[in-house]
């Protein structure tokens, strides 16, 4: 079976299937880092397995466990980070939903964590009765392995002995996350109580299917923090979504203060402007749709008058150019945030093939040996994850120094 849209493909046929792409997602997902490879290669093969492919790279990735005559059950599901934020996700459940072999099935179920919107827009409900479902749960089991000691003749554990454990495999366990989850709940219910006009902002991005990436709302409050406690007048926001950060910001500039927000999909931006009038910031935000680069450039050419505070959320790949761009943009004193520089623990891994994860390592070396940004990095645990939010500073020195293009 193959379904295709646009530069897209995804594919049930097992040939295709790159099992080091899949071993690669499984080590950054919080249910699988670990998983030795021949327990990998044993639920590829007992599975129907859904592979989704740009060209011939794999990009996504998910497997059904059935009889398909009553019963089955949906996991793995993954798409890499470039290619998040299409609707790929969506496409993927709804492909497994529609095939023939899954018609007629008593129950179809799943587990997850944060994605039950993007679920339930394919159809899946929670349980009527949850009380009714029991379960022999091992959530260590790969973590239990990978610590296991090497066996204690050579090649006696061929078949037991784990990967050697990725960085990715981040100790995490789901109790530790489940502690993380709650935590972020009780600092959002202290610190960033419910407030209707974020909420409805976070709806109509749900309503209208995005994914669920923005922001948390402790995440928010603490740039909305920052941009107090720097006395930002001019904020500019790389990475606008539905315009949910950009609403925490820019409640903290005065009413002549000004923020601009650049987001590369005109629908998302057209989203974020309406979220933006309904929260009457509509008047200090100014929503620029376009590739960021060019924008970017625009701004510069324009010469915008230098911001106070920058924001970098989009693109993993392009986290250089945008901290150069933003140093462009800046003056002595300009706070630069960037968001999502963990990624898991996988920035430390050269490694991964990820272009994301390739990106944030190479604003690191550039940030790192620039004579005019003073930064620090900190990670963070919550209800996303593990990951981690980068503050540089800009210092005095030649306006020009370190920037190029
Ligand atoms: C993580 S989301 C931003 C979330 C938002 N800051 C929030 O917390 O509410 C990243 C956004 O960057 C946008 N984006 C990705 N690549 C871009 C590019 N090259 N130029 C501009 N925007 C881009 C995506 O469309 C997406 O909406």
């Amino acid at each position: 079976m193959e379904h295709v849209r646009g530069p897209y493909t995804i594919s049930t046929d097992p040939r295709r299937l790159d099992e080091s792409a899949v071993r690669r997602f499984l080590a950054q997902s919080y249910w699988a880092a670990g998983i030795p490879a021949d327990t990998l290669r044993c639920s590829l093969a007992g599975a129907l397995c859904f592979g989704m492919f740009h060209g011939t790279e794999q990009v996504g990735f998910c497997r059904v466990v059935t009889d398909r005559a009553t019963f089955a059950w949906l996991c793995d599901v993954w798409i890499e980070e470039p290619h998040r934020g299409e609707g790929l996700g969506q496409w993927l459940v709804e492909t497994v939903v529609a095939h023939p072999d899954l018609q007629g099935l008593r129950r179809l179920l799943l587990a997850t964590r944060d994605a039950h919107s993007l679920y339930a827009r394919c159809g899946f409900r929670a349980p009527t009765r949850p009380e009714a479902f029991m379960e022999i749960h091992h959530p260590d089991i790969y973590r239990t392995t990978a610590e296991s000691p090497p066996p204690a003749s050579p090649g006696a554990g061929a078949v037991a002995r784990a990967e050697p454990p990725s960085p990715a495999l981040a100790e995490r366990t789901h109790a530790e996350q489940d502690l993380w989850t709650k935590v972020d709940g009780a600092l959002e219910a202290w610190l960033a109580p419910a407030d209707p006009v974020l909420a409805a902002a976070a709806a109509a991005a749900t309503q209208a299917g995005l994914p669920e990436i923005a922001v948390a709302p402790a995440q928010g409050r603490f740039l909305e923090v920052l941009a107090r406690a720097t006395g930002a007048r001019r904020i500019l926001e790389i990475g606008t979504l539905a315009g949910y950060s950009t609403i925490w910001l820019a409640r903290a500039l005065p009413a002549d203060g000004r923020l601009v927000t650049l987001e590369i999909d005109p629908g998302r931006a057209r989203l974020a402007q309406e979220n933006l009038e309904r929260a009457g910031l509509g008047t200090r935000v100014e929503v620029i749709d376009g590739p960021a680069i060019e924008s970017l450039a625009a701004l510069r050419a324009a010469r915008a008058a230098p911001f106070d505070l920058v924001f970098i959320d989009a693109d993993k790949q392009n986290s250089r150019a945008y901290v150069e761009n933003a140093l462009a943009l800046s003056r002595p004193g300009t706070l630069v945030v960037v968001d999502n520089v963990v990624r898991n623990g996988r920035v430390i891994n050269a490694d991964t093939g990820d272009a994301g994860v390739d990106g944030v390592r190479s604003m690191m070396d550039w940030i790192a040996s620039h004579p005019r940004l003073r930064a620090s990095a900190l990670q963070t645990v919550g209800a996303k994850g593990h990951d981690g939010m980068l503050l540089a500073v800009v210092e005095d020195g030649p306006p020009g120094a370190g920037v190029s293009g």
